[in-house]
């Protein structure tokens, strides 16, 4: 393959958006900017000389876990191997970080490349979807900085691992709701709002969470729900929510990383986990 694949800069998000765009993609610039300043030198692209023809991020939460995400082809050039010289990529450079357990969310065309190359399911996931809510004219609630804080020991039980950080960021383009026993955000994207993470000790704070969130859009929304969460899966029919797509949480390393699902009311992001 005459290809080339290089470090992602901050100057490829207008391609790596195109991509997005033709596959129906939800993310926005900002979405880009965040993986690539937080792994600048960990997101890679495929160039055909002229043009961005493929992308992937990695995101590392310290050595114990490290997800890998936005893998996009262009249509035109598929089913040349881009997809996996771009995994190859970056498994070499989390294995050289000496990442112990690494995960992606893949979709059902993702998986017949992932699972060649080692990756094994964890659990399955909707994305559920609720149509614009437009007649209510709500406007959206901003939560003041101050309110931006995240329940970090909770949020560790959740997701098995710290990604304060990482929280930190996807903070910095969200509307973040803070109860004791848990906490949610949701953000704007290209064609719904995106609600996630949220993270609560029960169903009450959780409904108490998607409540408000709710409340801050009256646009489209997409909300990922872990299958295995059955609370969860209740309060997205309660609110209206209907599944659209499937995908599964896959993994390859030495170690799979524990999580706990009952707390996980809404992933934060395919890309990221
Ligand atoms: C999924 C995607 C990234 C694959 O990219 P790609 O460069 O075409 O994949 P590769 O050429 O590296 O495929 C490697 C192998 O995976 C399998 N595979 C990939 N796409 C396939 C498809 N559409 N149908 C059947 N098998 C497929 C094949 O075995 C292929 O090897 P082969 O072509 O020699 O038979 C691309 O289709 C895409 O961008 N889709 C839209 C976005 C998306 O779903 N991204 C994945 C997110 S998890």
């Amino acid at each position: 393959m005459h290809h080339d694949i290089r470090i992602f800069q901050l100057t490829d998000i207008p391609g790596a958006l195109e991509l997005c765009r033709n596959s129906g993609w939800n993310q926005l610039a900002p979405d880009w900017e965040r993986l690539i300043k937080h792994e600048p030198t960990a997101c890679f692209v495929m160039n055909d000389g002229k043009k961005i023809i493929g992308t992937v991020t990695t995101t590392c939460y310290g050595t114990q876990l490290a997800w890998i995400g936005m893998m996009l082809v262009h249509e035109k050039y598929r089913r040349q191997g881009i997809a996996k010289a771009l995994i190859n990529t970056c498994l070499e450079h989390l294995h050289s970080r000496k990442i112990r357990c690494i995960k992606l969310d893949a979709t059902p065309t993702g998986k017949l490349v992932y699972s060649q190359l080692g990756f094994r399911d964890e659990w399955s996931f909707h994305r559920w979807q609720r149509e614009s809510h437009a007649q209510d004219d709500r406007n959206m609630v901003v939560v003041p900085e101050s309110d931006a804080g995240w329940n970090l020991d909770l949020d560790k039980a959740a997701f098995g691992v710290a990604r304060g950080q990482w929280l930190k960021r996807l903070a910095n383009h969200s509307r973040v709701k803070r109860y004791r026993e848990g906490c949610g955000m949701v953000r704007e994207g290209y064609l719904a709002s995106y609600i996630g993470p949220v993270i609560a000790s029960s169903p009450e704070t959780a409904k108490h969470l998607i409540n408000d969130l709710l409340a801050s859009t009256n646009r489209t929304t997409f909300w990922d729900i872990p299958q295995p969460n059955r609370n969860a899966i209740a309060l997205a029919h309660h609110y209206g929510f209907q599944p659209v797509r499937t995908l599964t949480r896959m993994w390859t390393g030495l170690e799979l990383t524990q999580c706990d699902l009952d707390l996980q009311y809404a992933i934060s992001d395919p890309g990221t986990g």
